[in-house]
């Protein structure tokens, strides 16, 4: 038996063992990924049999082959398949379909995302897959770009979170490995627009954006993807001083680094910094990418670039020692016991996205207590709305109807509920009026008066509005946040109606909503609801559970209002647009709970302490209502005056705790050296002496304060 196949060295030894047998072709085939939609039948075939170390996009059922031409190799060093399993295994019809990113970071519970994990990572290896390409770790500021649907929101401290339960539960069982995406900036890049160029500065990196990716390496993430897009006008993907140096050097990252798609090629075809995909090659993993997505080329030309002597081996050995180490972790050389398919879609999973999919939701008014639904009142309720059943938009991007290519008419598998099932399963004794009223896209294909004669028939009405999949994604940037097609109209007729108004969100990312703010009844916001969206709306109508969900995002007034990220620097001329009120519509952190939570009592440990001490924060919530309510406590600090400006404030803590009705319970949070904290203008971290405030609270606008003395 050869030492690599000795499992009682460690995977990085049985990697260096490896490596040290292999062709200089047969290492730089484990440094190319490739998808069966960007090639001939005939490349596909020739890049299985060279033993390709990657595939994406491929199902279980159709990884045998690949497996077996891998098996007839020399070295038979099995592939790594990576897939697209951004909210569950999702690119697979009959798996747990979970809520999108966004929606589920709305819940703040780390403990359920770090189980959404887990039953994603079950799912995809019972699928024989090993790999995927999520969390995003983006910073969703600017509401034009096309993928904020897909990140956990515009914090960088929330996502850095977040981020790390959910690698935390894909990776925990050893059968997957999770991917942080996409490094770095992505979010940012100038005018919103996807795959452009961002300008910030290194400062800025390192005070937002490179954070959440520490998370990441600190939990061990197995791999990085690098973004499309370029930082002051170096594209990622060249970029040694972000990759090589600042990930892999200075975070310590040991996992490998993938490109997206085509970023060697793009080098040369649209950034330009490279005459031949040969010379992008060289510059991509010069800067610290250990694999290529997708660029079929890349294969023939590191070859040519060793033969020439134009590559150092250095980089190529370094780059498939953490593929190969990544390969042994995974336990792909060695005899795994398998995971049954049962597990796919199974009610243990459905259970934990339901739990997951209440805690999303965010209830944005209720005026008068409209909610939860009083029994009895009502006999008939219209369902209106052009995402009341629609189960596409439900869903949002990266499923199986959308990819690897858009499938329009598939019919899931799924047992789903958009809202109208939903409201037919709950209130199932009063009558369910329903009609589309009216298409998100096209103003002129509508049934508004229709709806409106339902509505008048009714005693209720549950208009379910949003947006769909074509104004959001990749390469789906978008300039205007209202409401599209006739939708502001159907809402204003049935508001005429004079029936009770009840407002279900389905949307990618924030919209304008102010004239929903202030005409509707109740507004809940969905986002992406996944599998169960529909019924846990219908569940929080009726008052099976308690709304507990806070935006991790911000709303603007007017879609010429974004970037409206609450932790912004402070101006001094107000801030506001001459004709737009000031302020958002809503704020990150905010949303309502049929409980009433009362804060008192802020008290810190120590009121001064050195700079690399820690101080801890307690607080008395009183749930004074008679339901018992989850409050998730968010804990912001400032910097009262600082050697370079700070955010007004900054989320540094956040717990969700359950306070039974009438309860009153101390809640502790503990806040580091790290979180006081500020880069400074030579880029170090560092803390610096002064006053601190201190702010805990239900939501950033709602809260009490403390000051702390750092000496
Ligand atoms: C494109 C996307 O930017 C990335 O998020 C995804 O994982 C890969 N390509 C693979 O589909």
């Amino acid at each position: 038996m050869e030492d690599y196949m000795n499992v009682n060295l460690s995977a990085d030894e049985r990697a260096k063992c490896l490596l040290s047998m292999m062709t200089t072709e047969e290492k730089i085939a484990q440094m190319a990924q490739i998808s069966y939609n960007v090639v001939s039948a005939e490349e596909y075939e020739r890049f299985q049999k060279l033993g390709i170390g990657s595939f994406l996009h491929v199902l279980g059922q159709d990884t045998a082959k690949i497996k077996e031409q891998a098996a007839q190799t020399r070295l038979k060093i099995p592939p790594i398949f990576g897939i697209d399993a951004i909210h569950g295994h999702s690119l697979l019809n009959g798996s747990t379909i979970f809520p999108s990113q966004l929606a589920m970071s709305c819940s703040f519970n780390t403990d359920l995302i770090r189980e959404m994990g887990r039953v994603t990572a079950k799912e995809v290896a019972a699928d024989g897959l090993d790999w995927i390409f999520s969390p995003v770790l983006c910073i969703a500021r600017d509401l034009r770009w096309g993928r904020v649907d897909e990140t956990f929101g515009e914090d960088s401290y929330l996502i850095g979170e977040l981020g790390a339960a959910v690698i935390d539960g894909y990776q925990c069982d050893n059968l997957i490995i999770a991917c942080a995406k996409h490094y770095l900036g992505y979010g940012e890049a100038t005018g919103g627009r996807d795959a452009y160029d961002t300008e910030v500065t290194e400062r800025k990196i390192r005070e937002v954006f490179l954070p959440p990716f520490k998370r990441a390496c600190d939990s061990n993430c197995g791999s990085v993807m690098t973004a499309y897009g370029s930082i002051d006008a170096t594209p990622l993907t060249a970029n040694n001083d972000i990759l090589r140096k600042m990930l892999k050097e200075e975070c310590g990252f040991e996992g490998f680094v993938v490109t997206d798609w085509e970023n060697v090629r793009a080098l040369m075809t649209n950034q330009k910094v490279a005459k031949s995909i040969k010379d992008a090659s060289k510059m991509a993993v010069e800067a610290g990418n250990d694999m290529s997505m997708n660029t079929p080329k890349f294969y023939d030309c590191m070859c040519e670039l060793v033969n020439e002597g134009r590559i150092d081996m250095k980089y190529i050995d370094d780059a498939v020692r953490r593929i190969l180490k990544v390969k042994f972790k995974l336990g792909l050389f060695d005899k795994k016991e398998k995971i049954s398919r049962d597990v796919i879609g199974c009610s243990e999973h459905r259970k934990i996205n339901m739990e997951i999919t209440r805690e999303s939701l965010v209830l944005l008014e209720n005026k008068n207590n409209i909610l939860p639904l009083k029994n009895g009142d009502i006999k008939t309720i219209a369902v209106i709305g052009p995402n009341a059943d629609d189960i596409q938009a439900q869903y949002g991007d990266w499923t199986y109807f959308s990819h690897p290519e858009p499938k329009e008419n598939v019919v899931p598998e799924n047992d789903y509920y958009t809202v109208l099932r939903g409201m037919k399963t709950i209130f199932v004794d009063c009558d369910i009026l329903y009609n589309k009223g009216c298409d998100i896209m096209d103003s002129s294909n509508e049934s508004i008066e229709e709806a409106a004669a339902l509505a008048e028939k009714s005693d209720i009405v549950v208009t379910v509005v949003g947006d769909c999949l074509k104004q959001y994604g990749e390469f789906r940037d978008r300039a205007d946040l209202e409401l599209s097609g006739a939708q502001l109209d159907l809402l204003k007729r049935l508001k005429k109606t004079g029936k009770p108004l009840i407002c279900v969100l389905i949307n990618g990312k924030p919209l304008c909503i102010e004239w929903l703010k202030d005409n509707c009844d109740a507004l809940i916001e969905v986002f992406n609801g996944g599998d169960l969206g529909g019924l846990a709306v219908a569940e929080m109508l009726a008052g099976r559970f308690n709304p507990s969900g806070k935006l991790s995002i911000s709303f603007p007034r007017h879609s010429a209002q974004t970037p409206c990220y609450y932790n912004q620097y402070e101006g001094w001329h107000g801030g506001r647009y001459m004709d737009v009120e000031a302020g958002n519509v809503y704020d990150f952190g905010y949303g309502m709970s049929y409980s009433d939570f009362v804060y008192d009592n802020i008290r810190l440990s120590k009121n001064e302490i050195d700079k690399d001490e820690s101080v801890i924060v307690s607080v008395d919530i009183k749930n004074n209502s008679d339901i018992d309510g989850k409050e998730i406590v968010q804990l912001y600090i400032n910097d009262v005056v600082s050697s370079i400006m700070t955010p007004v404030k900054q989320l540094r803590g956040f717990k969700k705790v359950l306070i039974k009705a009438g309860e009153t319970k101390t809640v502790t949070m503990n806040i580091n050296p790290e979180d006081l904290s500020l880069i400074n203008k030579n880029c170090e971290r560092i803390v610096e002496s002064g006053e601190i405030e201190i702010m805990v609270g239900s939501n950033n606008q709602d809260y009490l304060t403390a000051r702390l003395t750092v000496r």
